[in-house]
Protein backbone atom coordinates (compact mmCIF):
# COMPACT_ATOMS: atom_id res chain seq x y z
CA UNK A 1 0.00 0.00 0.00
CA UNK A 2 1.01 3.16 -0.29
CA UNK A 3 0.07 6.90 1.68
CA UNK A 4 -1.75 9.59 0.34
CA UNK A 5 -1.33 13.14 1.29
CA UNK A 6 -3.64 16.01 2.47
CA UNK A 7 -1.71 19.39 2.43
CA UNK A 8 -2.78 22.87 2.16
CA UNK A 9 -1.47 24.78 -0.92
CA UNK A 10 -1.69 28.31 0.47
CA UNK A 11 -1.25 30.23 3.64
CA UNK A 12 -2.86 27.78 5.40
CA UNK A 13 -6.20 27.49 7.35
CA UNK A 14 -7.49 26.05 4.16
CA UNK A 15 -9.55 23.72 5.54
CA UNK A 16 -7.24 20.48 6.03
CA UNK A 17 -9.16 19.69 9.10
CA UNK A 18 -12.96 19.24 8.15
CA UNK A 19 -11.57 17.32 4.90
CA UNK A 20 -9.10 14.93 7.06
CA UNK A 21 -12.38 14.39 9.04
CA UNK A 22 -14.46 13.53 5.96
CA UNK A 23 -11.88 11.29 4.29
CA UNK A 24 -10.59 9.43 7.44
CA UNK A 25 -13.40 6.75 7.19
CA UNK A 26 -11.38 5.37 3.89
CA UNK A 27 -8.35 4.78 5.67
CA UNK A 28 -7.03 2.62 8.30
CA UNK A 29 -4.95 5.46 10.05
CA UNK A 30 -3.98 9.14 9.52
CA UNK A 31 -0.69 10.60 10.33
CA UNK A 32 0.42 14.36 10.74
CA UNK A 33 3.94 15.28 9.90
CA UNK A 34 5.06 18.47 10.39
CA UNK A 35 3.92 21.73 12.53
CA UNK A 36 2.98 21.61 16.13
CA UNK A 37 0.37 23.80 17.73
CA UNK A 38 0.94 26.99 15.53
CA UNK A 39 -1.65 24.79 13.84
CA UNK A 40 -5.38 24.89 14.38
CA UNK A 41 -7.71 22.53 12.35
CA UNK A 42 -10.76 22.77 12.52
CA UNK A 43 -13.80 20.33 12.34
CA UNK A 44 -17.74 20.61 12.48
CA UNK A 45 -20.16 17.76 12.95
CA UNK A 46 -23.59 17.61 14.77
CA UNK A 47 -23.67 21.10 15.78
CA UNK A 48 -20.23 20.89 17.75
CA UNK A 49 -17.21 22.65 16.53
CA UNK A 50 -13.55 21.32 17.57
CA UNK A 51 -10.07 22.40 16.95
CA UNK A 52 -7.30 20.12 17.01
CA UNK A 53 -3.79 21.67 16.93
CA UNK A 54 -1.23 18.42 17.64
CA UNK A 55 -3.57 15.53 16.64
CA UNK A 56 -4.79 14.48 13.98
CA UNK A 57 -7.84 15.06 12.38
CA UNK A 58 -9.01 11.45 12.30
CA UNK A 59 -9.43 11.15 15.67
CA UNK A 60 -13.24 11.57 15.91
CA UNK A 61 -14.17 8.82 13.43
CA UNK A 62 -14.47 5.41 14.29
CA UNK A 63 -11.13 3.41 14.97
CA UNK A 64 -8.56 4.69 12.87
CA UNK A 65 -5.20 4.69 13.99
CA UNK A 66 -3.90 8.35 14.35
CA UNK A 67 -0.33 8.88 14.67
CA UNK A 68 1.89 12.01 15.84
CA UNK A 69 4.69 11.49 13.25
CA UNK A 70 8.48 12.90 13.88
CA UNK A 71 8.30 15.72 11.79
CA UNK A 72 6.24 17.22 14.92
CA UNK A 73 6.88 19.45 17.45
CA UNK A 74 5.10 19.00 20.61
CA UNK A 75 4.44 21.17 23.50
CA UNK A 76 3.27 18.79 26.05
CA UNK A 77 0.95 21.54 27.97
CA UNK A 78 -0.76 22.00 25.16
CA UNK A 79 -0.67 18.92 24.10
CA UNK A 80 -2.38 17.33 27.53
CA UNK A 81 -5.25 20.36 27.15
CA UNK A 82 -6.17 18.72 23.95
CA UNK A 83 -6.22 15.49 24.78
CA UNK A 84 -8.02 15.78 28.14
CA UNK A 85 -10.52 17.78 26.38
CA UNK A 86 -10.76 14.82 24.09
CA UNK A 87 -10.69 12.39 26.89
CA UNK A 88 -13.75 14.30 28.73
CA UNK A 89 -15.74 14.17 25.44
CA UNK A 90 -15.80 10.87 25.89
CA UNK A 91 -12.88 9.30 23.60
CA UNK A 92 -10.90 6.55 24.30
CA UNK A 93 -7.50 8.39 23.18
CA UNK A 94 -5.22 5.93 24.29
CA UNK A 95 -6.66 3.25 22.35
CA UNK A 96 -6.07 4.89 18.99
CA UNK A 97 -2.98 7.31 19.28
CA UNK A 98 0.27 6.67 19.46
CA UNK A 99 3.17 9.11 19.29
CA UNK A 100 6.43 8.88 17.36
CA UNK A 101 9.66 9.06 20.77
CA UNK A 102 11.15 11.21 17.92
CA UNK A 103 8.79 14.14 17.84
CA UNK A 104 11.07 16.77 19.04
CA UNK A 105 9.47 19.22 22.69
CA UNK A 106 8.67 22.47 22.28
CA UNK A 107 9.93 23.83 26.10
CA UNK A 108 8.90 26.68 27.79
CA UNK A 109 11.77 28.59 27.18
CA UNK A 110 11.15 28.26 23.28
CA UNK A 111 7.95 29.83 23.27
CA UNK A 112 9.77 32.81 25.21
CA UNK A 113 12.44 32.94 22.59
CA UNK A 114 9.72 33.09 20.12
CA UNK A 115 8.42 35.76 21.42
CA UNK A 116 11.77 37.53 22.46
CA UNK A 117 12.60 37.47 18.65
CA UNK A 118 9.64 38.78 17.53
CA UNK A 119 10.17 42.01 19.35
CA UNK A 120 13.99 42.14 18.49
CA UNK A 121 13.12 41.56 14.39
CA UNK A 122 10.53 45.02 15.59
CA UNK A 123 8.34 45.79 11.91
CA UNK A 124 10.23 43.32 10.16
CA UNK A 125 8.23 40.56 13.28
CA UNK A 126 6.74 37.27 10.73
CA UNK A 127 4.09 37.66 13.20
CA UNK A 128 4.20 33.62 14.32
CA UNK A 129 2.02 32.19 16.56
CA UNK A 130 4.32 32.17 19.92
CA UNK A 131 4.14 28.65 20.09
CA UNK A 132 8.09 28.25 19.90
CA UNK A 133 7.99 26.56 16.69
CA UNK A 134 11.10 28.16 14.83
CA UNK A 135 13.41 28.08 17.84
CA UNK A 136 11.96 24.30 18.57
CA UNK A 137 12.81 23.69 14.70
CA UNK A 138 15.91 25.39 14.81
CA UNK A 139 17.20 23.68 17.86
CA UNK A 140 16.04 20.26 16.07
CA UNK A 141 18.21 21.32 12.85
CA UNK A 142 21.34 22.34 15.33
CA UNK A 143 21.59 19.03 17.19
CA UNK A 144 20.21 21.14 20.46
CA UNK A 145 17.26 19.28 20.49
CA UNK A 146 15.03 17.77 22.76
CA UNK A 147 13.08 14.69 21.93
CA UNK A 148 10.66 12.74 23.48
CA UNK A 149 12.54 9.41 23.88
CA UNK A 150 15.38 11.41 25.83
CA UNK A 151 12.57 11.93 28.47
CA UNK A 152 11.30 8.15 28.92
CA UNK A 153 13.82 7.02 31.52
CA UNK A 154 13.58 9.95 33.59
CA UNK A 155 16.71 11.05 33.01
CA UNK A 156 16.08 15.25 33.22
CA UNK A 157 19.66 15.77 32.42
CA UNK A 158 19.21 16.71 28.15
CA UNK A 159 16.11 18.87 29.50
CA UNK A 160 17.71 21.47 32.05
CA UNK A 161 20.80 21.26 29.44
CA UNK A 162 18.58 22.79 26.95
CA UNK A 163 17.05 24.95 29.10
CA UNK A 164 20.01 26.51 30.69
CA UNK A 165 21.15 27.72 27.19
CA UNK A 166 18.13 29.00 26.31
CA UNK A 167 17.90 31.24 29.36
CA UNK A 168 21.57 32.20 28.52
CA UNK A 169 20.31 33.34 25.08
CA UNK A 170 17.47 35.44 26.80
CA UNK A 171 19.99 36.98 29.22
CA UNK A 172 21.62 38.36 26.35
CA UNK A 173 18.68 39.75 24.69
CA UNK A 174 18.07 41.15 28.19
CA UNK A 175 15.55 39.09 29.47
CA UNK A 176 15.17 37.41 32.64
CA UNK A 177 12.42 35.01 33.25
CA UNK A 178 11.47 33.10 36.00
CA UNK A 179 10.23 29.81 34.90
CA UNK A 180 9.26 28.02 37.85
CA UNK A 181 5.60 27.45 37.33
CA UNK A 182 6.31 27.15 33.82
CA UNK A 183 8.74 24.54 33.81
CA UNK A 184 6.61 22.56 37.12
CA UNK A 185 3.42 22.42 34.40
CA UNK A 186 5.54 21.25 31.55
CA UNK A 187 7.44 18.62 33.27
CA UNK A 188 3.90 17.49 34.69
CA UNK A 189 3.05 17.29 31.26
CA UNK A 190 5.61 15.32 29.83
CA UNK A 191 4.25 12.60 32.45
CA UNK A 192 1.10 12.90 31.03
CA UNK A 193 2.16 12.22 27.88
CA UNK A 194 4.40 9.06 28.85
CA UNK A 195 0.89 7.58 29.73
CA UNK A 196 0.67 7.25 26.15
CA UNK A 197 2.27 4.57 23.86
CA UNK A 198 4.92 5.67 22.01
CA UNK A 199 6.42 4.11 19.09
CA UNK A 200 9.19 4.16 16.56
CA UNK A 201 6.75 5.71 14.07
CA UNK A 202 8.93 4.99 10.92
CA UNK A 203 8.67 1.01 11.68
CA UNK A 204 5.20 1.14 12.76
CA UNK A 205 4.28 3.11 9.69
CA UNK A 206 5.94 0.77 7.25
CA UNK A 207 4.49 -2.46 9.16
CA UNK A 208 0.74 -1.04 8.09
CA UNK A 209 1.72 -0.75 4.73
CA UNK A 210 3.27 -4.02 4.54
CA UNK A 211 -0.08 -5.12 5.88
CA UNK A 212 -2.14 -3.78 3.30
CA UNK A 213 -3.36 -0.97 5.64
CA UNK A 214 -4.01 2.86 3.67
CA UNK A 215 -2.81 5.90 6.06
CA UNK A 216 -3.96 9.44 4.90
CA UNK A 217 -1.10 12.01 5.92
CA UNK A 218 -2.05 15.27 7.23
CA UNK A 219 -0.53 18.62 6.56
CA UNK A 220 -0.39 21.33 8.75
CA UNK A 221 0.10 24.81 7.27
CA UNK A 222 0.60 25.39 3.53
CA UNK A 223 2.85 25.30 0.97
CA UNK A 224 3.44 29.20 0.99
CA UNK A 225 4.34 29.13 4.69
CA UNK A 226 7.11 26.30 3.48
CA UNK A 227 10.70 27.12 4.79
CA UNK A 228 12.30 26.44 1.41
CA UNK A 229 9.65 27.71 -0.96
CA UNK A 230 7.11 29.33 0.77
CA UNK A 231 7.76 33.56 0.73
CA UNK A 232 10.60 33.26 3.03
CA UNK A 233 11.38 34.94 5.72
CA UNK A 234 7.71 35.27 6.33
CA UNK A 235 7.41 31.20 6.37
CA UNK A 236 6.81 28.42 9.13
CA UNK A 237 9.87 26.66 10.12
CA UNK A 238 9.17 23.07 8.86
CA UNK A 239 8.57 21.63 5.30
CA UNK A 240 4.87 21.58 4.77
CA UNK A 241 4.96 20.00 1.11
CA UNK A 242 4.62 16.74 -0.02
CA UNK A 243 8.50 15.75 0.53
CA UNK A 244 7.90 16.22 4.22
CA UNK A 245 5.43 13.59 4.59
CA UNK A 246 8.83 11.53 4.06
CA UNK A 247 10.76 13.57 6.61
CA UNK A 248 8.05 13.80 9.23
CA UNK A 249 6.82 10.07 8.75
CA UNK A 250 9.67 7.93 7.24
CA UNK A 251 7.91 7.00 4.07
CA UNK A 252 10.14 6.54 1.12
CA UNK A 253 9.10 8.86 -1.86
CA UNK A 254 7.95 5.78 -3.45
CA UNK A 255 5.40 5.26 -1.19
CA UNK A 256 3.65 7.74 -2.43
CA UNK A 257 0.02 7.30 -3.63
CA UNK A 258 -1.94 9.95 -4.11
CA UNK A 259 -1.61 13.99 -3.22
CA UNK A 260 -4.93 16.27 -2.33
CA UNK A 261 -4.37 19.49 -2.52
CA UNK A 262 -6.80 21.82 -0.85
CA UNK A 263 -7.18 25.51 -1.13
CA UNK A 264 -9.97 28.03 -0.91
CA UNK A 265 -11.96 29.51 -3.54
CA UNK A 266 -10.33 32.70 -2.58
CA UNK A 267 -7.12 33.40 -0.62
CA UNK A 268 -6.49 34.44 2.86
CA UNK A 269 -2.95 34.70 5.01
CA UNK A 270 -2.43 35.30 8.68
CA UNK A 271 0.64 36.92 10.19
CA UNK A 272 3.23 39.23 8.19
CA UNK A 273 4.45 38.93 5.02
CA UNK A 274 3.47 39.31 1.24
CA UNK A 275 0.08 38.51 -0.43
CA UNK A 276 -0.43 39.88 -3.58
CA UNK A 277 -3.81 39.14 -4.55
CA UNK A 278 -4.61 40.67 -0.85
CA UNK A 279 -7.86 43.18 -0.83
CA UNK A 280 -7.97 46.13 1.38
CA UNK A 281 -10.78 47.42 0.30
CA UNK A 282 -15.14 46.14 0.71
CA UNK A 283 -14.92 42.92 -0.95
CA UNK A 284 -11.78 41.69 1.51
CA UNK A 285 -13.99 42.76 4.55
CA UNK A 286 -16.50 40.81 3.04
CA UNK A 287 -15.25 38.07 2.30
CA UNK A 288 -13.43 37.90 5.79
CA UNK A 289 -17.08 38.50 7.62
CA UNK A 290 -18.75 35.44 5.12
CA UNK A 291 -16.28 33.45 5.80
CA UNK A 292 -15.44 33.93 9.46
CA UNK A 293 -12.01 34.56 8.75
CA UNK A 294 -10.41 34.52 12.06
CA UNK A 295 -7.72 32.49 13.52
CA UNK A 296 -8.92 29.19 14.69
CA UNK A 297 -6.92 29.39 17.98
CA UNK A 298 -5.54 33.22 18.00
CA UNK A 299 -8.68 34.91 17.10
CA UNK A 300 -6.50 36.76 14.82
CA UNK A 301 -8.01 38.43 11.60
CA UNK A 302 -7.09 36.74 8.50
CA UNK A 303 -5.95 39.01 5.43
CA UNK A 304 -8.28 38.33 2.72
CA UNK A 305 -8.00 38.77 -0.98
CA UNK A 306 -8.53 36.78 -4.47
CA UNK A 307 -7.34 33.26 -5.63
CA UNK A 308 -3.97 33.54 -6.68
CA UNK A 309 -3.25 30.72 -9.66
CA UNK A 310 0.20 31.86 -9.88
CA UNK A 311 0.76 30.45 -6.31
CA UNK A 312 -1.78 28.00 -7.14
CA UNK A 313 0.35 26.36 -9.80
CA UNK A 314 3.25 26.58 -8.19
CA UNK A 315 1.99 24.39 -5.08
CA UNK A 316 0.58 22.23 -7.57
CA UNK A 317 4.21 21.67 -9.49
CA UNK A 318 6.24 21.36 -5.96
CA UNK A 319 3.62 19.11 -4.21
CA UNK A 320 2.76 16.05 -7.37
CA UNK A 321 -0.78 17.32 -6.38
CA UNK A 322 -3.40 14.63 -8.10
CA UNK A 323 -6.69 15.90 -6.87
CA UNK A 324 -7.54 19.19 -6.09
CA UNK A 325 -9.74 20.12 -3.30
CA UNK A 326 -11.84 23.52 -3.22
CA UNK A 327 -13.22 24.92 -0.17
CA UNK A 328 -15.79 27.69 1.48
CA UNK A 329 -17.43 28.26 -2.15
CA UNK A 330 -20.40 29.26 -0.11
CA UNK A 331 -18.73 32.01 0.62
CA UNK A 332 -18.82 33.69 -2.44
CA UNK A 333 -22.36 32.70 -2.95
CA UNK A 334 -23.76 36.36 -3.04
CA UNK A 335 -20.40 38.01 -5.15
CA UNK A 336 -21.53 39.71 -8.46
CA UNK A 337 -18.34 39.09 -10.27
CA UNK A 338 -15.28 36.45 -9.02
CA UNK A 339 -11.76 37.43 -9.75
CA UNK A 340 -8.79 35.14 -10.14
CA UNK A 341 -5.43 36.31 -10.47
CA UNK A 342 -3.58 34.36 -13.56
CA UNK A 343 -0.34 35.95 -13.34
CA UNK A 344 1.97 38.92 -12.26
CA UNK A 345 2.75 42.07 -13.69
CA UNK A 346 6.63 42.87 -12.08
CA UNK A 347 8.20 45.75 -13.19
CA UNK A 348 5.66 46.09 -16.62
CA UNK A 349 6.37 42.64 -17.67
CA UNK A 350 3.89 39.64 -17.42
CA UNK A 351 4.99 36.63 -15.36
CA UNK A 352 3.63 33.61 -14.37
CA UNK A 353 5.60 32.56 -12.00
CA UNK A 354 6.36 32.63 -8.60
CA UNK A 355 9.32 34.94 -7.94
CA UNK A 356 12.23 34.92 -5.72
CA UNK A 357 11.16 38.18 -3.88
CA UNK A 358 7.34 38.48 -3.66
CA UNK A 359 7.03 41.96 -3.24
CA UNK A 360 4.13 43.38 -2.90
CA UNK A 361 4.63 46.66 -3.95
CA UNK A 362 6.05 45.69 -7.18
CA UNK A 363 3.43 43.07 -8.17
CA UNK A 364 0.39 44.36 -9.77
CA UNK A 365 -1.76 41.14 -10.67
CA UNK A 366 -3.47 40.18 -13.81
CA UNK A 367 -7.19 39.13 -13.10
CA UNK A 368 -10.12 37.46 -15.16
CA UNK A 369 -13.14 37.95 -14.16
CA UNK A 370 -16.16 35.62 -14.03
CA UNK A 371 -19.71 35.94 -13.10
CA UNK A 372 -20.91 34.99 -9.72
CA UNK A 373 -23.53 32.14 -9.44
CA UNK A 374 -25.73 34.05 -6.96
CA UNK A 375 -27.01 30.97 -5.34
CA UNK A 376 -26.41 29.64 -1.97
CA UNK A 377 -25.00 26.65 -2.32
CA UNK A 378 -24.76 25.37 1.38
CA UNK A 379 -28.12 23.06 1.20
CA UNK A 380 -26.54 21.36 -1.94
CA UNK A 381 -26.56 17.46 -2.01
CA UNK A 382 -24.88 16.64 -5.11
CA UNK A 383 -23.19 18.33 -8.33
CA UNK A 384 -26.07 18.63 -10.36
CA UNK A 385 -27.54 21.20 -7.78
CA UNK A 386 -24.41 23.67 -9.20
CA UNK A 387 -25.37 26.66 -11.25
CA UNK A 388 -23.72 26.91 -14.09
CA UNK A 389 -21.62 29.68 -13.32
CA UNK A 390 -20.30 27.80 -10.63
CA UNK A 391 -19.99 24.48 -12.66
CA UNK A 392 -18.14 27.31 -15.09
CA UNK A 393 -15.78 28.36 -12.23
CA UNK A 394 -15.02 24.91 -11.64
CA UNK A 395 -14.07 23.94 -15.36
CA UNK A 396 -12.35 27.15 -15.64
CA UNK A 397 -10.06 26.50 -12.59
CA UNK A 398 -9.66 22.89 -13.62
CA UNK A 399 -8.38 24.17 -17.55
CA UNK A 400 -5.72 26.59 -15.71
CA UNK A 401 -4.56 24.47 -12.83
CA UNK A 402 -4.10 21.16 -15.17
CA UNK A 403 -5.25 19.21 -12.03
CA UNK A 404 -9.63 17.85 -11.67
CA UNK A 405 -10.87 19.31 -8.45
CA UNK A 406 -12.82 16.17 -6.97
CA UNK A 407 -14.24 17.47 -3.89
CA UNK A 408 -15.85 20.91 -3.33
CA UNK A 409 -16.55 22.16 0.20
CA UNK A 410 -19.90 24.37 0.07
CA UNK A 411 -19.92 24.96 4.16
CA UNK A 412 -18.41 24.02 7.90
CA UNK A 413 -20.09 20.83 8.84
CA UNK A 414 -18.67 17.52 7.33
CA UNK A 415 -22.20 16.68 5.25
CA UNK A 416 -21.29 19.88 3.49
CA UNK A 417 -19.42 18.34 1.11
CA UNK A 418 -19.31 17.26 -2.64
CA UNK A 419 -17.33 14.55 -3.66
CA UNK A 420 -17.72 14.87 -7.53
CA UNK A 421 -18.17 11.47 -9.97
P1 LIG B 1 -7.19 24.25 8.58
O1 LIG B 1 -6.16 24.86 9.45
O2 LIG B 1 -6.73 24.08 7.16
O3 LIG B 1 -7.75 22.96 9.13
O4 LIG B 1 -8.41 25.29 8.51
P2 LIG B 1 -9.02 26.12 9.76
O5 LIG B 1 -9.82 25.20 10.58
O6 LIG B 1 -7.97 26.93 10.43
O7 LIG B 1 -9.92 27.17 8.99
C1 LIG B 1 -10.93 26.80 8.15
C2 LIG B 1 -12.25 27.43 8.66
O8 LIG B 1 -13.24 27.35 7.64
C3 LIG B 1 -12.83 26.67 9.84
O9 LIG B 1 -13.50 27.59 10.65
C4 LIG B 1 -13.81 25.71 9.19
O10 LIG B 1 -14.87 25.34 10.07
C5 LIG B 1 -14.32 26.55 8.06
N1 LIG B 1 -14.71 25.80 6.84
C6 LIG B 1 -14.16 24.69 6.31
N2 LIG B 1 -14.74 24.41 5.12
C7 LIG B 1 -15.66 25.35 4.90
C8 LIG B 1 -16.58 25.62 3.83
O11 LIG B 1 -16.62 24.95 2.81
N3 LIG B 1 -17.38 26.74 3.96
C9 LIG B 1 -17.34 27.53 5.05
N4 LIG B 1 -18.16 28.58 5.07
N5 LIG B 1 -16.49 27.31 6.08
C10 LIG B 1 -15.66 26.25 5.99
P1 LIG C 1 -2.88 25.59 9.93
O1 LIG C 1 -2.32 24.19 10.03
C1 LIG C 1 -2.12 29.79 9.03
C2 LIG C 1 1.84 31.36 10.10
C3 LIG C 1 1.91 32.39 11.20
C4 LIG C 1 3.11 33.18 10.76
C5 LIG C 1 4.04 32.10 10.19
C6 LIG C 1 5.08 31.60 11.16
O2 LIG C 1 -3.99 25.86 10.88
O3 LIG C 1 -3.19 25.91 8.51
P2 LIG C 1 5.03 30.01 13.29
O4 LIG C 1 4.28 30.13 14.56
O5 LIG C 1 4.74 28.76 12.51
O6 LIG C 1 6.50 30.24 13.44
O7 LIG C 1 4.50 31.24 12.40
O8 LIG C 1 3.18 31.02 9.80
N1 LIG C 1 1.15 30.10 10.44
C7 LIG C 1 -0.08 29.76 10.04
N2 LIG C 1 -0.97 30.44 9.31
N3 LIG C 1 -2.39 28.53 9.42
C8 LIG C 1 -1.49 27.83 10.14
O9 LIG C 1 -1.67 26.52 10.45
C9 LIG C 1 -0.29 28.46 10.51
N4 LIG C 1 0.79 28.06 11.21
C10 LIG C 1 1.67 29.07 11.17
O10 LIG C 1 0.73 33.16 11.25
O11 LIG C 1 2.76 34.05 9.72
MG1 LIG D 1 -5.93 26.50 10.76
Amino acid sequence: MKVDILLGLQWGDEGKGKVVDVLTPRYDAVARFQGGPNAGHTLEFDGKKYVLRSIPSGIFQKDQINIIGNGVVLDPVLFQEEAQALEASGKDLRKVLKISRKVHLILPTHRLLDAANEKAKGAAKIGTTGKGIGPTYTDKVSRNGLRLGNMEHGDLSAYQAARDRHLSILASMGEHPDITELEAKWLDAVKYILTYDLIDSEYFINGLLNQGKSILCEGAQGTLLDVDFGSYPFVTSSNTISAGACCGLGVAPNKIGEVFGIFKAYCTRVGSGPFPTELHDETGKKIRDLGHEYGAVTGRERRCGWIDLVALKYAIMINGVTQLIMMKSDVLDTFPEIRACVAYEIDGKQVDTFPFTVDDSRIKPVYVNLPGWLTDMTQFKEESQFPKQFSDYIKFLEQQLGVPITIVSIGPDRQQTIVRK
